[in-house]
């Protein structure tokens, strides 16, 4: 329960970009990126596969000779990416080997509610939870994390998280950089903050509208670099932090496109200034080293380097992208006409977060669709545009399409499909929303300290 928090917190100031805890330039020397390995299937026959992963605590090493405590999936830090093909039945089987309980939510994914993996699926601790699921979706950068109440924010700050990737046959077939770790690289950037004895202390640096930390960490490690040996290269970015939210940018001439949203690609690449991502938020993007004024790229944000790009003089590979990338619907041709709408509206701040005025309910359901059926969903934030905060909109089991932000149509990067969308106080977004199976899915804020303190609601699809 939240008793376990301190009593400090609520006189803290909420969370938004002028109140964001700030962030240190790195100190200690740049380090070679970590690449998650790719997890191997225990057993394979046909297009089934079966994948484990195990829950533990450990320790880790981020600064020179300092261990951290902290938790990860095969590991003590993160987990390996689980690579997946359209078409595959996967059976995954969670070991929980924490002293609390877990579970593991498909971040993303469009399973049936049974296999999803959120509140109502915990696996209490030392006991095992086995799933399976048909990959039915477009190739995608999705992500797994815990999802039990109570538990969510502080195991995914302890370093429960990590990648899903699937790949279908466009994927395979569009000549985009697509060797992973070489040319093709995952990046889930997380702030977290050290205390004295170089540990993660989730209660001392626990804040109601957001746990933030003041140092910046990509796949676990401090101040990363890579090399970079081709013209382009892509970046899967995943915000997988608590709470901070992330404007991307690169320098020295360096560019990027955005090629693909939260589920999937866009229908051409964008070519983009900033990528902001809320918390849960993808964006794979392509970086086009070919005009770079200087052999030392950094992709910035909030003002501090996350990640150097290291480029080697000689550079080879494809200097363009594909034009074509999907072929989703465009925005005005979404029929809209005779579908059932939904309010979905976020207000408040702290302990006393509430969507459409109320407060989770695991006995409730407050809303019903029947599958691979379109509704309207108009979510708002109805925050005062004065000293209000960004809710982040989470929906599970589903894929969305923005048909309008404030009235107005979305603009080319927001129009791909997503399974989060962040609502600024005051803002109000239409979309699209299509469940793929049936079961009971939440949508919530994915600030996360939010979510723990009930900005959660449940769908029931049948
Ligand atoms: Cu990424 Cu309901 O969560
Ligand atoms: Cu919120």
């Amino acid at each position: 329960g939240h008793s376990m928090m301190g009593g400090n917190s609520s006189g803290r100031a909420q969370r938004n970009s002028d109140t964001d805890v700030p962030l240190k330039t790195a100190t200690t020397a740049a380090k070679r990126l970590a690449v998650p390995p790719i997890l191997k299937p225990t057993k394979k026959s046909g297009d089934s596969v079966y994948y484990t992963l195990k829950a533990e605590a450990g320790t880790t090493t981020f600064k020179p000779g300092v261990k951290t405590k902290t938790m990860g999936y095969d590991g003590s830090y993160l987990g390996p990416t689980i690579r997946v093909r359209r078409g595959q039945t996967v059976h995954t089987k969670v070991v929980n080997q924490l002293n609390q309980r877990t579970s593991l939510h498909w971040h993303g994914a469009l399973v049936p509610g049974k296999a999803d993996g959120g509140p109502f699926e915990p696996i209490a601790a030392g006991k095992t939870k086995q799933t399976t699921f048909k990959v039915d979706q477009q190739a995608a950068t999705l992500w797994y994390h815990p999802h039990a109440m109570g538990t969510t924010a502080s195991q995914v700050y302890h370093g429960l998280a990590g990648f899903m990737l699937v790949d279908d046959q466009n994927s395979q077939k569009l000549n985009l950089p697509k060797k992973y770790g070489v040319d093709d690289f995952p990046l889930v950037v997380q702030d977290r903050t050290f205390s004295k004895a170089g540990q993660f202390d989730y209660q001392a640096d626990y804040n109601a509208d957001g746990t933030e930390g003041n140092t910046l960490l990509v796949n676990g490690t401090l101040n990363p670099y890579i090399n970079v040996t081709t013209n382009q290269v892509r970046l899967r970015l995943l915000n997988g932090s608590n709470a901070r939210t992330y404007h991307f940018t690169l320098n020295h001439g360096a560019t990027i496109r955005q090629i693909a949203t939260d589920g999937g690609f866009l229908n051409q690449p964008v070519k983009m200034n900033q990528i902001d991502l809320a918390p849960g938020q993808r964006a794979e993007v392509v970086v086009n080293t070919a005009n770079a004024t200087s052999k030392n790229v950094a992709l910035r944000t909030n003002g501090q380097r996350v990640l150097q790009l290291r480029l080697h003089s000689k550079r080879t590979g494809s200097r363009t992208l594909p034009v074509k990338l999907n072929h989703l619907t465009p925005t005005k041709q979404l029929n809209q006409f005779g579908l059932k709408h939904q309010t979905i509206s976020f207000s408040g701040m702290g302990r006393m977060v509430r969507i459409n005025g109320r407060v989770y309910n695991p006995d409730r359901i407050d809303l019903t669709a029947k599958p691979h059926t379109n509704q309207i969903w108009n979510l708002t934030n109805n925050d005062s545009m004065m000293g209000g905060m960004d809710h982040p909109f989470h929906i599970h089991g589903a894929q969305f399409r923005i048909l309008s932000v404030n009235g107005k149509r979305p603009s080319a990067a927001e129009s791909g499909l997503m399974d989060v969308v962040n609502l600024k106080p005051g803002k109000k977004v239409r979309v699209l929303m299509s469940f793929h199976d049936r079961g009971i899915f939440v949508y919530h804020c994915h600030n996360l300290e939010h979510e723990e303190n009930g900005m959660m609601g449940q769908v029931k699809v049948e």
